[in-house]
């Protein structure tokens, strides 16, 4: 496997360089709409119809422009050029590192550490077996089959909830319990303990298939022989957590950790005084989803063998920790990597390298200017009240709409970033040693886990002091989110790129792709999930109110006509294009200026820049919480009077599916 893997990075690395090396296209014109145009049409599948497949005629030639590139859409492509840049700045500062005055304890330094310990630690560090001998299930109890003479692992000393503990501050849930830390319901700046049973429903939520996981359990370095028994030993276990999980559901309800201690008979007060790393008293509350299934567990695991329980939890641990490494020690992997676990400073550095201060003011300027007008559309449409909402709902929504910020690099607003970044950071300190992937790897775990956590005792930072402390596939997208609690937008730095976004285009390149993006996100605020939160992320009647209002309801049910499991996108989708296509040709006589010479139609223009928002050429089995992205495109559109009319589609004669449109 060394040889295999060494000849792997080989490849990827030569890969890299010639993506690196590669001269800027020849034509590359300076001027930003032709620039602009010039790569929407270098997508477009002239041969396709526009009227019968219009994600092919769109998107017809990605696959052909992006036959050797590490992308499969326009957001990973975007993520590349900040992986590349970061690179970039990696090469810089190592060079810096090595002049006299260079700052150790400067966030530069920890993220360069970080960033070469990835580089050069060697192969013996990143493994399963290292992880597991760097973390073990109790105080001095190492992990069954690393115990030195394995037929004696002392199972009396193994106690599920204190290892389930101990590896939850490395961030692992969701195994056999799922300890959260949640916003309360009712006031979203503080937070509180939730406990509940967990979820089997995602890929990384359960054991993979049979063999992957003898597969797991053989790189874990559990001898050959005992892998085939316990494979099916821990399925057998994990099936009936399972069946467990599939009772009826309780009430939540707050309880007293002694309490619930004593209904469930389940040591809680313990295991949250090592999550948080003090101790509580015996008072302290807990919010409870599932009291009945703690008790069942309770018994389970009390006739369950005490080597299996800890096999089950070690192999969930590793899968875990297996998903959130690039594993690899190419440069870009690398720097995924520090995205994922440092991302706070990998923005503040980013941003203070790429996006000097007039740049990223500009930037800021358009796109908030932008994204004014998006929400003053929206506020226009909610006046008109095709929902028919009463005047006490509208102004909730519209109180919702007024307030909705935007964050542009996850960073607070009001605070200087550097020191604000520096400080959040102080107390990570460089571990003495050689390199060791997995140490530095859980070391940061461990830190990010204390981070989120020790809100607990602190309100949560609102508005201009807000930043998200993210999970590490979001830390390492460039995809703008809307965080529903916080009622704010986040945009990554990495969407201020072409052809994402440029501030110097036409509008109608501005509405049509970032515009278009702002207002699906805007829309989040207000689908069947949004609703339900008031202005400050507070659960609200009014909100309740307006979901089950008939023309709501009807509305919901109406864009689920080709069922889907994300209604919420659909709606997002389908709102937001409404949003943006009028804010731009309804609402600004400006943005009609002339676009020289360009053969077509703005209207045209739009829809094709907007489709390529969708233009991928990853299988279909790669979509995550969304329909497939030509799924997408094509329910975005059908029904679409204005496309119709821009691309004179008039043998579709089907009627505008206007009544799926909420909002
Ligand atoms: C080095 O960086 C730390 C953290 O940013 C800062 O507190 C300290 O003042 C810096 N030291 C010098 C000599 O600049
Ligand atoms: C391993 O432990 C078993 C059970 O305690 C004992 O019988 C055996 O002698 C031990 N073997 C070694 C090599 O210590
Ligand atoms: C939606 O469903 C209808 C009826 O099942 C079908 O005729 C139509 O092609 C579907 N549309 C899309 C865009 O999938
Ligand atoms: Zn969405």
């Amino acid at each position: 496997p060394i040889s295999l893997l060494l000849a792997m990075k080989w490849i990827v690395c030569l890969l890299f360089g010639s993506i690196a090396a590669a001269a800027p296209a020849p034509n590359e014109a300076s001027d930003p709409n032709s620039r602009l145009l010039n790569n929407i049409l270098s997508y477009v599948e002239e041969e396709a119809s526009p009227c019968d497949d219009f994600f092919k005629y769109a998107c017809g030639k990605y696959a052909g422009n992006h036959v050797d590139d590490p992308f499969t859409e326009i957001v990973q492509m975007l993520d590349h050029k900040v992986n590349q840049k970061l690179v970039q700045l990696m090469e810089e500062l190592q060079h810096s590192s090595l002049a006299p005055g260079f700052n150790e304890s400067s966030v530069e330094a920890k993220v360069l550490r970080f960033y070469l310990n990835c580089r050069d630690a060697p192969l013996s560090t990143r493994s399963a077996e290292h992880y597991l001998r760097l973390v073990t299930p109790g105080e001095g109890l190492p992990w069954p089959h690393l115990t030195a003479n394995s037929t004696a692992w002392p199972q009396e000393q193994f106690r599920w909830t204190e290892t389930l503990a101990r590896l939850q501050r490395y961030g692992l849930r969701n195994v056999l319990v799922d300890a959260m830390l949640v916003q309360n319901w009712e006031n979203s700046r503080e937070f509180l303990i939730e406990l509940s049973m967990p979820s089997f429903v995602g890929e990384s939520e359960k054991l993979k298939g049979f063999l992957e996981t003898f597969a797991t359990l053989l790189i874990m370095g559990v001898p050959r022989k005992s892998v085939l028994p316990l494979t099916r030993k821990m399925r057998r276990l994990e099936s009936a957590v399972m069946r467990l999980t599939e009772a009826d559901g309780d009430e939540d309800q707050f309880m007293s950790v002694s309490q619930l201690q004593r209904v469930t008979g389940i040591e809680w007060r313990r295991f949250i005084e090592i999550v948080l790393g003090h101790e509580v008293s015996p008072d302290f509350s807990v919010q409870v989803k599932n009291l009945r299934y703690f008790q069942a567990l309770k018994r389970l695991m009390d006739k369950s063998d005490s080597e299996l329980v800890a096999n089950y939890i070690m192999t969930r641990f590793v899968m875990y920790l297996m998903e959130d490494t690039m594993d690899s020690s190419d440069p870009i992997e690398c720097i995924k990597d520090a995205r994922r676990g440092m991302n706070i400073a990998m923005s503040l550095l980013y941003k203070e390298r790429f996006l000097e201060g007039p740049t990223l003011q500009r930037y800021i300027h358009e796109i908030q200017q932008l994204f004014d007008q998006l929400r003053l559309k929206f506020m226009q449409m909610v006046a008109q009240n095709r929902l028919g909402l009463s005047i006490a709902q509208r102004r909730m929504v519209t109180k919702k709409a007024k307030d909705i910020s935007l964050n542009i690099g996850n960073l607070p607003r009001s605070l200087d970033h550097r020191s604000f970044v520096s400080r959040y950071y102080e107390s990570l300190r460089s571990t003495p040693g050689d390199p060791d992937y997995d140490r530095e790897h859980l070391k940061l775990l461990a830190f990010r886990f204390q981070k989120l956590w020790s809100q607990l005792d602190k309100p949560a930072p609102s508005g201009d002091e807000y930043f998200y402390m993210e999970d590490s596939d979001t830390a390492m997208s460039s995809s703008p989110y809307y965080m529903m609690r916080e009622n704010i937008i986040i945009v990554p730095h990495g969407n201020l790129q072409e052809p994402l976004f440029a501030p110097d285009s036409h509008d109608v390149f501005k509405y049509s792709l970032l515009g278009f993006v702002l207002a699906h996100e805007l829309m989040h605020s207000v689908d069947g999930d949004g609703i339900h939160f008031d202005n400050r992320g507070n659960r609200h009647e009014i909100g309740y109110g307006i979901l089950y209002s008939p023309r709501f309801e009807a509305g919901l049910e109406c864009l689920n006509r080709n069922e889907t499991e994300f209604l919420n996108e659909r709606l997002a989708d389908i709102a937001g294009l409404h949003i943006a296509y009028s804010a731009f040709f309804e609402s600004k006589p400006e943005g009609h200026m002339e676009l020289a010479n360009t053969g077509m139609s703005q209207e045209k223009i739009f829809f094709l820049n907007m489709a390529q928002f969708f233009c991928g050429d990853a299988d279909s089995t790669s979509f995550v919480d969304h329909d497939s992205d030509k799924l997408r495109l094509q329910q975005l559109l059908s029904g679409f009077a204005p496309f119709k009319r821009a691309f004179s589609c008039t043998r579709d004669r089907r009627p505008p599916n206007d009544l799926c449109r909420l909002w």
